[in-house]
């Protein structure tokens, strides 16, 4: 299978950055799309050049690092799938594939394709935690969660913070994964005793890191490789109000 890769290359954070475009003819539709990068750096090895920087820790769509735009879309072309996930069989032998790191101010180019979420660790710092004396774990059953709510905060807990809703929103929008962090915590009984702190800080520090605000496009909600349902924002700015009344 032969393909061209055309890459974003970039040095350093304030270099200047461009496309390069390199053809690689040896390539198996069973290869996942890193493997094919690790092909191509491979190359660029032997030929002495610089290998492509980019991002990935568990290759099984867990971590949440291997985010990159690929032809234009958050993750390739498939919805619901981590860049990590997807295969070359979704590529036609001759495709010119286009790969580029996520966009948004707050998310900084460190290298080629890497860019620096750190925006992400500060605003988990600010809530994303139940505060809770340490010591032997509890009896699973002690307290009582009706399984709709568990359902609920799992599916918002599915989140794994890989930027794509960041990277696909035209505002640059975290409302999303701030949702899910909060929702997640807020749902459930441990974490009633922070619910209006955790919703006021969680989202003054989105505002601090400079996100855009949200105007409910549901780009988000399609790029998100979990699935993450967009009413997770209007459910984080009721709290929001509730928190402004009670907190
Ligand atoms: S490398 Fe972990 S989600 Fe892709």
């Amino acid at each position: 299978m032969k393909v061209t890769f055309k890459i974003w290359r970039q040095e350093s954070p304030d270099a200047k950055g461009t496309f390069r475009a390199y053809q690689v003819d040896d390539l198996t539709e069973d290869m996942s799309f890193l493997e094919a990068l690790d092909h191509l750096n491979e190359l660029l090895v032997l030929k002495g050049e610089e290998v492509i920087a980019y991002e990935y820790d568990c290759r099984e769509g867990i971590c949440g690092q291997c985010g990159v735009f690929i032809n234009g879309r958050a993750h390739g072309p498939h919805n619901n799938m981590t860049t990590c996930q997807l295969h070359m069989r979704s590529f036609k032998d001759g495709d010119t594939i286009v790969v580029e790191p996520w966009r948004a101010a707050s998310f900084p180019i460190i290298k080629d394709l890497i860019v620096d979420r750190c925006a992400f660790d500060r605003i988990i710092e600010k809530g994303a935690y139940i505060s809770a004396k340490t010591g032997t774990a509890p009896e699973a059953n002690a307290i009582p969660i009706p399984k709709s709510v568990a359902d609920a905060a799992m599916d918002t807990a599915a989140c794994i913070g890989c930027g794509a809703c960041v990277a696909t929103c035209k505002n640059s929008s975290a409302a999303l994964f701030t949702a899910a962090k909060i929702n997640h915590l807020n749902k459930l009984p441990q974490g009633k005793a922070e619910q209006h702190q955790r919703v006021k800080e969680m989202t003054w520090q989105m505002h601090e890191e400079g996100f855009g605000s949200c105007t409910f496009t549901g780009a988000c909600e399609v790029e998100c490789p979990e699935e993450i349902s967009i009413t997770n924002i209007a459910e984080m700015n009721a709290r929001f109000i509730k928190s402004k009344i009670f907190g």
